[in-house]
C-alpha cells in the first residue's frame, strides 16, 4: 500500500455537538425546532428576512459563548504534526476548529462570523446582529445577509475540495449523517480515486457502507484516538 501522504478530513456537526452546538437532525436538533424552507433557503430569506435574520444572529452569538472540544483540539494538533497534505473540509459555520489552532481548514457552507453583502459581494467579518440592517463597510448598502450557503445554493471552493480529493490517500469523515449532497458523495469520489475510506461517528450514517472502516463512539474519544493512532502516539 502506497505510504499515507495526503488526508481529507470531512467535518459536519456532529464533532461541534459536545461544545454545545446543536446539530440539525438528531432529535430535538436545529430541523426539528425550525422549517429548512423558511430558514435555510433564498426564498425564506425573501418571504420573511426578519425570521431569517433573527435565526443567524442567535446563532452567531451562541457559537461565540462556546468553546472547541478534544475532537477540535486533535485535528488541529494533526494540523500542526502532518508533512503530507490535509484539508479539513466543514460543512460546519462555526469557527471551533480555527479557535482550536487548526489553519488547514476549508468552509464549504459558509460562516457566521463572516457577513455577505449582497450590494457589492464583500465579505466582511462579522460578530453582531443583523437584524437592524447594519450598513456594510464596504459600500454602505443595507444589504448583508448571513455568510451561510442555503438549500439551493452552491458550496463553496468545490473545485479544491476535487483537487484535493484527487489527491487524497485517506478520506475520513467525521461527525456528519451523509443526508447532504455535494458533502455526502465525496466518500464514493475518494474511493473511486483509490483512497482509503474512514468514518468516525455517533452512530452509523446513510454512508456507512461506503467507508472500509467506521468507528463509533462520541468524536470527544473517537478522534483523539484516531490521530494519537496516526501519528504513532
Ligand atoms: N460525536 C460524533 N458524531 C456525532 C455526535 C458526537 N458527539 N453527535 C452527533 N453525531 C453525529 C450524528 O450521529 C449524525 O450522524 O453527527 C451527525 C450529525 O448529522 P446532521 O445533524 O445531519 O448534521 P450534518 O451532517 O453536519 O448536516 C449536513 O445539512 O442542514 C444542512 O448545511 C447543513 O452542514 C449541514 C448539512
Amino acid at each position: 500500500m502506497a505510504p499515507l501522504r495526503n488526508i481529507v478530513i470531512l467535518t459536519g456537526a456532529g464533532i461541534s455537538a459536545e461544545s454545545g452546538i446543536d446539530t440539525f437532525r438528531s432529535a430535538g436538533g436545529l430541523w426539528e425546532q425550525h422549517k429548512v424552507e423558511d430558514v435555510a433557503t433564498p426564498e425564506g430569506f425573501a418571504r420573511d428576512p426578519d425570521l431569517v435574520l433573527r435565526f443567524y444572529d442567535m446563532r452567531r452569538a451562541a457559537i461565540q459563548t462556546k468553546t472547541p472540544n478534544p475532537a477540535h483540539e486533535a485535528l488541529a494538533k494533526l494540523d500542526g504534526a502532518w508533512g503530507g497534505e490535509l484539508l479539513i473540509v466543514t460543512q460546519n459555520v462555526d469557527d471551533l476548529h480555527e479557535r482550536a489552532g487548526a489553519t488547514r481548514v476549508l468552509h464549504m457552507h459558509g460562516e457566521h462570523l463572516n457577513a455577505w453583502c449582497a450590494a457589492c459581494d464583500a465579505r466582511p467579518r462579522w460578530t453582531e446582529p443583523l437584524i437592524h440592517r447594519p450598513p456594510c463597510p464596504a459600500c454602505g448598502e443595507p444589504a448583508l445577509r448571513p455568510d451561510v450557503v442555503w438549500f439551493g445554493e452552491v458550496p463553496y471552493e468545490m473545485d479544491r475540495i476535487h483537487a484535493a480529493l484527487r489527491e487524497a490517500d485517506l478520506f475520513v469523515s467525521i461527525g456528519t449523517s451523509g443526508a447532504v449532497y455535494p458533502a455526502a458523495g465525496f466518500v464514493r469520489n475518494a474511493r473511486s480515486l483509490g483512497a482509503q475510506t474512514l468514518e468516525l461517528n455517533l452512530e452509523a450514517s446513510q454512508g456507512s457502507r461506503w467507508f472500509d472502516e467506521t468507528r463509533l463512539g462520541p468524536a470527544s474519544e473517537v478522534v483523539p484516538a484516531w490521530v494519537d493512532e496516526l501519528l504513532g502516539g
